[in-house]
């Protein structure tokens, strides 16, 4: 079998397949009119998988078919459009947690569903590393405070500026505005030579953010984490990660300890229409 297989018995010719693909790849065979891909074009395949999934009829197989799921409903009957948005303008950055640890099943759970996020090229190269033991959890928000530190004493105008020499005082004063006393933390990255993994693993971590609250768990994105380990040799000792890797964000994650009861004021959207 080529890339795909295409039963002439069901296929109506409609093309939607080749409409789908987002590199070309397919084409409208000039004999028999089904939709083939030609060898000069294989490469080009990015195993997005669309060409199956769009066939009305089901009579486009991909190569990867065997890992293709069924999918039940039309996106828009599948969720409700205003508990959607609701759910949307209702998420919120969590701060205070319980201490207790998070069912490991919900966190898997959710890898299953973002490991679906749109990635440049459908490469596909994000990759995540759980802070499970809150110890290590504490351990990073305290090398955190210490690259601070550093950044502090070495450029106090940068320090200054982002606001590090109150977070260091807090922190000393036992109050941890860097981890929040999270259970854990989720951290995303990618090869460093990926050239869209920053955008690909904001995508993801931002869905990660939006589904984990569905199953009760909270998060917060850790920025000051996420900055000291761009910098921090100890930081990126304690996660296992070296030059090779670029991490592109990290969350806060655990159960909350409040309920939030009204959705905040925000902007309007600033949009222009053209
Ligand atoms: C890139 C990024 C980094 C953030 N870093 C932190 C952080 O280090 N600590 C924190 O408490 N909140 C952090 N936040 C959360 C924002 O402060 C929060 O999204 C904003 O105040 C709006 O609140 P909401 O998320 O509840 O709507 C971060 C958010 C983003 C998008």
């Amino acid at each position: 079998m080529g890339y795909i297989n295409v039963n002439s018995d069901k296929c109506t010719k409609c093309n939607t397949c080749i409409a789908s693909c987002p590199v070309a790849c397919i084409s409208s065979d000039s004999a028999s009119k089904l939709p083939v891909v030609k060898t000069e074009k294989e490469a080009l395949c990015v195993y997005c998988g669309h060409c199956e999934s769009i066939c009305p009829e089901g009579a486009l197989v991909h190569s990867l078919s065997q890992q293709a799921l069924q999918s039940a409903k039309e996106q828009s009957k599948l969720v409700n459009a205003a508990d959607l948005a609701l759910y949307f303008k209702q998420r919120r950055s969590i701060r205070n947690f319980k201490k207790e640890v998070v069912d490991k099943q919900l966190l898997e759970q959710a890898f299953d569903v973002v490991r679906f996020a749109p990635t440049g090229h459908n490469r596909q190269k994000n990759q995540w590393i759980v802070v499970y033991n809150t110890k290590v959890v504490e351990a990073i928000a305290a090398a955190t405070i210490d690259w601070m530190r550093g950044v502090v004493k070495a450029n106090p105008e940068i320090g200054t500026r982002y606001g590090f020499p109150g977070l260091v005082i807090a922190f000393d004063r036992g109050r941890n505005l860097i981890s929040r006393n999270a259970p854990h933390l989720i951290i995303c990255y990618t090869p460093a030579s990926h050239p869209v993994g920053p955008k690909d693993a904001v995508i993801a971590t931002t869905q990660m953010d939006l589904y984990l609250p569905s199953l009760g768990v909270g998060t917060c994105w850790a920025g000051f984490i996420y900055m000291a380990l761009q910098q921090s040799d100890e930081l990126k000792k304690i996660v296992g990660l070296d030059e090779n890797s670029a991490v592109h964000a990290a969350l806060l994650t655990g159960y909350p300890k409040y309920n939030y009861h009204k959705i905040p004021h925000r902007k309007a959207a600033d949009v222009r229409w053209i």
